[in-house]
């Protein structure tokens, strides 16, 4: 089973940024561990900070993977392109975020992409994306 995960943009700086809200671990050092957990998974990861690459790896992998476990960051907000690029792929999406996004600024609490998710998980930290893979890998989606 091929999962792919995507981060989007800041994500790169996991450990770094703003250590209170997303933790002190990088997302390489979780993705160690991460891949010790789901040994029967292959798992793949991807970040990037622009818009239309996200995109461009939705597209890539989003007729052959059984998963993609998607932090589009602030795209979350924004983005009627990446809502239209889930729409568009036949892989099942979850939707992560690290923090909780309910319990934050307002602007976090709207999503233009948990529509075309098959579910969202927030709050639980870095173990949302174990979770993620989880219901995958459960629910053979
Ligand atoms: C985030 C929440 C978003 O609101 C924010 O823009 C991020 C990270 C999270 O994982 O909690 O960049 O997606």
């Amino acid at each position: 089973m091929k999962i792919q995960i995507i981060n989007g943009p800041n994500l790169n700086l996991l450990g770094k940024r703003e250590p209170e809200t997303y933790g002190n671990q990088s997302f390489e050092d979780y993705f160690v561990l991460l891949k010790s957990r789901f040994p029967t998974v292959e798992l793949h990861y991807y970040q990037s900070n622009v818009e239309g690459e996200l995109i461009n790896k939705l597209h890539e992998v989003g007729f052959s993977f059984e998963g993609i476990i998607l932090n589009a960051g602030a795209y979350t907000h924004t983005s009627v392109a990446v809502h239209d690029a889930i729409a568009a792929i036949k892989t099942p999406v979850v939707e992560v975020h690290i923090s909780n996004v309910y319990a934050r600024e307002e602007f976090r609490h709207k999503s233009l992409i948990t529509s075309k998710c098959v579910g969202l998980i927030t709050g639980f930290g870095m173990e949302g994306y174990a979770l993620g893979i989880q219901f995958i890998q459960n629910s053979k989606i």
